[in-house]
């Protein structure tokens, strides 16, 4: 078995396909255009989407490439062994040319053969699909790997929840798979331990997916017009294996911060790899957001809050390290310069990186301050030793405290934290907010940027200029806002004219000087539909929504947060129009004073 590092393994990977004429590929941007559904980019067939349905790659059918993903679903497990929140996916497709034979065939040489890595047939464990009312049993694949000499007690039959690969959404081209896991050599769990139990013995590596079926949102499968082939194979969790080692963070990728975290620390990783793990994990995510060429801020929305909790988190770990200075560049610029041959975006934009790392910490400071000096104002009328969840939630919904900043404070101050009722106000305040924002973490971290919550606001006018001026059919494809500008997609048959442009620049200043107030209600989602309330992603709504109304300008489902008068938007100005994607427009723009 090879023992390879990061660099060579992408470029074995990138080699061995290109010598199977297959078109080596950039990555694709970490931020997804055109998919509201998402914040990230969460696999390498994401920003292929429109060519597994049939559209023509200018690269041709055939290609391969490593895309930088981020999934941040498991953000809490970070600190274990195994879970990162970004990871380098490698992949190789067939846009309709091969299928199941020959990329089984591929990943088989790949895997065992000395040429590459090397890794013993014995060692290999094989999943395929074991059929249902939407798709038949896989037998295909399973032949095929036999044929290639896998024994059949290496080859495993499971069902749809393992192995039928689907975006996140659950919506879009799809497929049965084919898994490959390695065997750890740690004692089976039980009788029935497989590669569908995760009890560590079977770790995946790669997965094949047959893409023959698209799934729309009424849950209808459909065959495509192509048969395609996507495939995924996680960068540091196959180092890992390769290299025999006990977690993905004693890899090369991070040997160099945490060299410097034990440097500035005086602590060792061995004694400390929860706090090490989640810094060196979350910095490297947050670079790679910061350094993307679609530019995400911290903010409290969307994607620009996953990136703030992520450094926070860091910081905040930083601090039990007992490193209390801003260290966060210095952290970066080791992750910027290992990656520049690959990712030159980060060098590119590593300006950009600096000044945003130094003004969250700045920001993140100051809510620490802020939230000491209401601690020890709530102690000060203490009586008994335990400051109540109501308080600890009040900490951390006005000033974004983190809860276990408290209870390290209430600690110091041997006091004790009512953490269950924490979790009470904390559910409750979920339970209202469910609806809203899902999948970007929405807790309550305040310190709501006031630039940001204006385009937040300065969406809904436009939407509503846009419906205005080419009708209700308008909707909006997909929206990202920074505290500096908004980007807006909506759907449009041709290039705005310059008229076209100043009309609508027109319309959202004339409804911004309206001075309206923006008011908004829960309501059920039905109700909110009934009052004629736009929103776009229905799919990800519960029951309970907030419908926010500007006069009767606009009424949108939507979690906010908003201002509470257009008046404070200032001018808005479009600073670029273009295609996004096949009928669908672009507009760019800025507010100003
Ligand atoms: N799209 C497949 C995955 O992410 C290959 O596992």
């Amino acid at each position: 078995m090879k023992k390879l590092t990061a660099e060579n393994l992408r470029e074995m990977y990138l080699k061995f396909f290109e010598s199977k004429g297959h078109k080596i590929i950039e990555s694709a941007s970490i931020i997804p255009e055109n998919d509201p559904t998402v914040l990230f980019t969460t696999a390498g067939m994401h920003p292929l989407v429109p060519y597994l349905l049939g559209t023509n790659h200018p690269s041709g059918k055939r290609l391969t490439d490593v895309q930088k993903c981020i999934r941040t679903s498991d953000i809490d497990e970070v600190g274990d062994a195994s879970h990162l929140t970004f990871f380098e996916m490698l992949g190789n497709w067939s846009l309709g040319d091969y299928f199941k034979e020959d990329a089984i065939k591929f990943s088989f040489e790949f895997l065992t053969s000395e040429d590459y890595l090397g890794i013993p047939k014995d060692k290999l464990y094989f999943s395929v699909f074991g059929g249902d009312d939407d798709a038949p049993r896989d037998n295909e694949s399973y032949n095929i790997w036999k044929s290639l000499g896998v024994e059949e007690s290496h080859l495993f039959f499971l069902p749809k929840e393992n192995n039928f690969w689907i975006l996140g959404s659950g919506i879009g081209p799809c497929g049965p798979d084919t898994e490959m896991f390695y065997d750890t050599g740690k004692p089976a769990c039980g009788p029935d331990c497989s590669p569908a139990c995760d009890c560590g013995k079977y770790l995946e590596i790669w997965n094949d997916v047959f893409m023959e079926y698209y799934k729309s949102e009424d849950g209808n499968l459909t065959k495509l017009k192509q048969q395609n082939v996507d495939t995924g194979m996680g960068l540091e969790r196959t180092i890992t294996v390769l290299n025999n080692l006990e977690s993905v963070y004693d890899s090369d990728i991070f040997k160099r911060i945490k060299e410097k975290l034990e440097e500035l620390s005086g602590l060792k990783y061995e004694d400390n790899k929860k706090s090490f793990r989640i810094i060196m994990d979350h910095v490297r995510t947050s670079t790679f957001i910061l350094g993307d060429d679609h530019g995400i801020t911290p903010s409290n929305i969307g994607a620009g809050y996953v990136l703030r909790r992520l450094l926070r988190r860091a910081i905040r770990h930083l601090r039990k390290l007992n490193i209390n200075e801003n260290v966060l560049k210095e952290l970066a610029n080791l992750y910027i310069e290992d990656y520049q041959e690959i990712y030159s975006e980060l060098t590119r934009n590593k300006e950009a990186i600096f000044r945003e790392l130094d003004k969250e910490y700045d920001k993140f400071s100051k809510t620490i301050k802020d939230g000491e000096r209401l601690f020890y104002k709530t102690i000060k009328h203490l009586e008994g030793d335990t400051l109540k969840g109501e308080d600890a939630f009040k900490l951390f919904d006005t000033f974004g405290f983190p809860i276990e900043m408290t209870e390290e404070l209430a600690a110091e101050n041997n006091l004790k934290v009512d953490i269950e009722g924490f979790k009470k106000c904390f559910k409750e305040h979920q339970d209202k907010s469910r609806t809203i924002d899902a999948g970007s973490f929405k807790g309550g971290l305040a310190d709501t940027s006031e630039e940001s919550t204006k385009y937040h606001t300065l969406a809904h006018l436009l939407l509503a200029t846009l419906q205005e001026i080419y009708g209700k059919d308008v909707i909006q494809k997909g929206c990202n806002i920074t505290s500096e500008r908004i980007r807006f997609d909506f759907n449009c048959d041709h290039k705005l004219t310059d008229e076209e442009k100043a009309r609508i620049e027109n319309r959202v200043n004339e409804m911004i000087k309206t001075n309206t107030p923006v008011t908004w209600k829960e309501m059920s989602y039905e109700d909110a539909k009934k009052e004629g309330a736009h929103g776009t992603f229905e799919n990800k709504y519960g029951s309970l929504v907030k419908v926010y109304t500007i006069g009767n300008l606009s009424k949108e489902i939507c979690g906010g947060p908003h201002v509470e008068n257009t008046g404070v938007l200032g001018h808005f100005r479009i600073t670029k129009e273009e295609s996004s994607s096949a009928g669908v427009r672009r507009i760019k723009g800025v507010l100003e004073d």
